[in-house]
C-alpha cells in the first residue's frame, strides 16, 4: 500500500501538482521540507538584526521610515515562513529551540557585521537581490503553503532590493568619502552574496533529492551565476567594481566567469564560526527569554477565555 502512495505521489511531484498539508508525504519529504522552510525562516527573522542596528542611525527621516518598513517585512515573511512549516505538523517553539540549541541553521549571509551605512545599501542590492534570485523558484516548489508563501515573500523582497540599489546608487554618486564607503562595502558583501547560494552542486548533498522532489527547482550554481549575470552591470552602471580579479564575460556560454568563492570560509560560518555569529544567537536567546513574560500572559488570557466560553 505504502509503495502505491509513493508512486501516486511522485506522479503528482511530476506532473507539477501542488501537496497540500493533509496529503500523504513521504516522511523524508516532511522532514526535508522542515528543515528547509525553518532554517529559511530563522533567517528571515536573524536577518533583521543587522538591519535593525542601523534603525537609530539612519541619515535621513526617508531612510529611516523606508528601513524600518524592510526590518518588519522580514518579521513578516519569518512569519508567514514558520506557519507554512507548522503545517507540516511541527510546532513554532520546536523550531525555535532547535536553533537556539544550534540544531537548526539560518543563513551564512547574516554572520557578517554591519560597519556603515554602506552596509544597509549594500544588503538590500546584494543580500535581498540573491534572496530573489534563489525565491523565485521557490514560487514553484511542490509543497503548496511554502510556494505560497514566497510569492507575498518575492514581491517585498524586489521592493528591497530596489531600495538598497536606489541608496547604494546615492552613495556612488555622493563625495568621493561617500563613494569609498559603497565601494568598501561592495568589496566586503560581494562574495558572502555568492555563498548565499549554497555549496558548489557537486558537494551539496541535499540537492538531488531536493531537485527530483521539485522543492529546489535550479542548482545552487545555476542560481549563483544567474546573480553575478544580473548584478555585474548594475555595478558597472553605478560605476563601481567588484573584486574579482577572474570576472569576464564569456561570449560562447552567454554568462559571467568568475572567481571561487573561499568555501572554507563558508564551511566554517555555516558551522558557526561567523565574524558575529556569537552575537546572533545571544541576541536571538536574549529576545526568547525576555519574551516569555508575553508568551506566558497570552496562554493564562487564552486559558481564561476558554474557561469563561465554556461556562
Ligand atoms: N547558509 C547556511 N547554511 C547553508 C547555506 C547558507 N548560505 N547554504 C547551504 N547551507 C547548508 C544547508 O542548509 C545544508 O545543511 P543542512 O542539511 O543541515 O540543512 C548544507 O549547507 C548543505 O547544503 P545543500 O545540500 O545545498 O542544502 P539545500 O539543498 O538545503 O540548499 C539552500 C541550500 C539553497 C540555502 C536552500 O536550503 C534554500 O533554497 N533555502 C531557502 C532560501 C533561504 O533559506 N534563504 C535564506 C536567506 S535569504 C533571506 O532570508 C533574506
Amino acid at each position: 500500500e505504502d509503495a502505491d502512495r509513493l508512486a501516486a505521489f511522485e506522479a503528482r511531484v511530476a506532473a507539477d501538482e501542488f501537496i497540500e498539508p493533509k496529503d500523504w508525504m513521504p516522511e523524508a519529504y516532511r522532514k526535508t521540507l522542515v528543515r528547509q522552510i525553518s532554517q529559511h525562516a530563522h533567517s528571515e527573522i536573524v536577518g533583521m538584526l543587522p538591519e535593525g542596528n542601523w534603525i537609530s542611525r539612519a541619515p535621513t527621516l526617508r531612510r529611516k521610515a523606508i528601513l524600518l518598513a524592510k526590518v518588519q517585512d522580514e518579521a513578516g515573511h519569518g512569519l508567514y515562513l514558520y506557519c507554512a512549516a507548522e503545517t507540516l505538523g511541527t510546532s513554532r517553539d520546536e523550531m525555535t529551540q532547535a536553533l537556539l540549541e544550534g540544531r537548526a541553521k539560518y543563513s551564512t549571509i547574516f554572520n557578517y557585521p554591519t560597519l556603515t551605512w554602506a552596509d544597509i545599501a549594500a544588503i538590500g542590492w546584494l543580500v535581498d537581490g540573491a534572496a530573489i534570485m534563489n525565491q523565485v523558484p521557490l514560487q514553484r516548489a511542490s509543497y503548496g503553503p511554502y510556494a505560497r508563501a514566497m510569492v507575498k515573500v518575492c514581491k517585498e523582497e524586489s521592493f528591497h532590493q530596489r531600495q538598497g540599489y536606489e541608496a547604494m546608487m546615492a552613495l556612488a554618486a555622493g563625495t568621493p568619502e561617500q563613494k569609498a564607503m559603497a565601494q568598501d562595502a561592495l568589496d566586503r558583501w560581494w562574495w558572502p552574496s555568492l555563498m548565499m547560494f549554497g555549496p558548489p552542486d557537486d558537494q551539496s548533498p541535499n540537492s538531488e533529492q531536493s531537485m527530483r522532489w521539485r522543492i529546489k527547482r535550479e542548482s545552487n550554481d545555476a542560481l549563483r551565476q544567474k546573480f553575478v549575470d544580473m548584478t555585474v552591470p548594475q555595478a558597472e552602471l553605478i560605476g563601481l567594481s567588484l573584486s574579482d580579479a577572474d570576472l569576464k564575460w564569456n561570449k560562447e556560454k552567454g554568462g559571467y566567469d568568475f572567481g571561487t568563492p573561499d568555501w572554507d570560509e563558508f564551511f566554517a560560518v555555516v558551522r558557526g564560526e561567523g565574524p558575529v555569529a556569537r552575537e546572533r544567537m545571544k541576541a536571538r536567546r536574549d529576545a526568547w527569554e525576555s519574551g516569555a513574560w508575553v508568551r506566558a500572559a497570552a496562554m493564562a488570557h487564552a486559558d481564561k477565555r476558554a474557561a469563561r466560553f465554556a461556562a
